[in-house]
């Protein structure tokens, strides 16, 4: 876990439990006096109820009728679902799930005034003997419903049991298209975290070398130059011309050259190699991660 020495850690909350795992936090979260004083925070998954003892928690495991989050499932690939739930709508849930997730966030961010976001939750579906399914939260990001800036993305998390299995790189990817589909540019929030800041690094660089080979298939360059500006890449990966940038430095194929006569830098695209573009393009998939497969939204 990232956690430093916290020294504003006023709580006394070390883990949660939540289904059948107990996860140490990481950093402070206003939850209710009564409750910070516990040990061990225990959490119903489905509507995200805090508890203060195993002994309620249990009892209310017996009568919660939720076996998924609010709202509506919009996506559905295998075992992995997405729900949009309104914050207008679903207030306690979403405040829930923001203090839930203030427990590995360092920054300051909202818990209450959750109105104004939509949260996209992040499921995996078991199927119980008797035919019927149970959705396990697995993590979510939030999105302002209306907002003048390209924010596609105010907070991210994957709840730590299930990080580094590419659920991070799923959600954004889904962010994206979200934006892709309402014609719009997008990028997250800032100030990233630490943690999201790498994420991000990782998911724009595999995305640019995707959109990059995708180009390549469709022009069928055979004189290797391949003429694209840097808003087509913004328009076909949904990212601003920035965050390509960020892309395609991480991929190492972006170079500057200044113009002697013009006394103007001049930008553009150099690919050594293919194969090893086509390689980066293929690690989601070759690491095993789900995938957005954008029919299915
Ligand atoms: N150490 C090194 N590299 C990492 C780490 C890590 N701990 N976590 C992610 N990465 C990099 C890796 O390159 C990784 O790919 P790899 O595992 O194949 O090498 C890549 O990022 C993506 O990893 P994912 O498995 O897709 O991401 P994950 O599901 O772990 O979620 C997330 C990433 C959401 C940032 C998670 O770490 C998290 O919830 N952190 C706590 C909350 C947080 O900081 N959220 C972002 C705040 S900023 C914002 O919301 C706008
Ligand atoms: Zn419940």
């Amino acid at each position: 876990s990232p956690r430093q020495s916290d020294t504003a850690k006023v709580n006394s909350i070390e883990c949660i439990h939540i289904r059948d795992h107990e996860i140490e936090t990481w950093y402070t979260t206003p939850y209710p006096e009564e409750y910070n004083r516990n040990k061990i925070l225990y959490v119903c998954e489905y509507c995200l109820k805090y508890m203060n003892s195993r002994y309620i928690y249990h009892r209310h495991q017996k009568k919660c009728t939720k076996v998924r989050p609010p709202g509506n499932e919009i996506y559905r690939d295998g075992r992995i679902s997405l729900w949009e739930v309104d914050g207008r709508e679903s207030v306690i849930y979403c405040q829930n799930l923001c203090l839930l997730a203030k427990l590995f966030l360092n920054s300051k961010t909202l818990y209450y005034d959750v109105e104004p976001f939509i949260f996209y939750i992040l499921t995996e579906r078991e199927d119980i003997n008797d035919g019927s399914s149970r959705f396990h939260l697995v993590g979510y990001f939030s999105k302002e419903k209306l907002n003048s800036s390209d924010y596609n993305l105010s907070c991210i998390l994957t709840l730590p049991v299930y990080q580094r299995k590419g659920y991070g790189q799923f959600l954004m990817d889904f962010s994206y298209l979200l934006s892709r589909r309402e014609f719009k540019w997008g990028t997250p929030e800032k100030p990233l975290s630490d943690l999201g800041l790498i994420s991000y690094r990782s998911f724009w660089k595999v995305k640019c070398a995707q959109v990059l080979v995708q180009l390549k298939e469709l022009c069928d360059v055979a004189d290797s130059i391949l003429n694209v500006s840097l808003e087509d890449l913004s328009n076909i990966s949904g990212m601003t011309p920035t965050d390509v940038v960020l892309g395609l430095e991480q991929l190492e194929v972006f170079v500057q050259a200044q113009d002697i006569s013009s006394k103007h830098l001049n930008y553009g695209i150099r690919i050594d190699s293919w194969q090893r573009i086509e390689s980066i393009a293929n690690e989601w998939t070759r690491k095993g991660y789900q995938v957005v497969n954008a029919s299915k939204l």
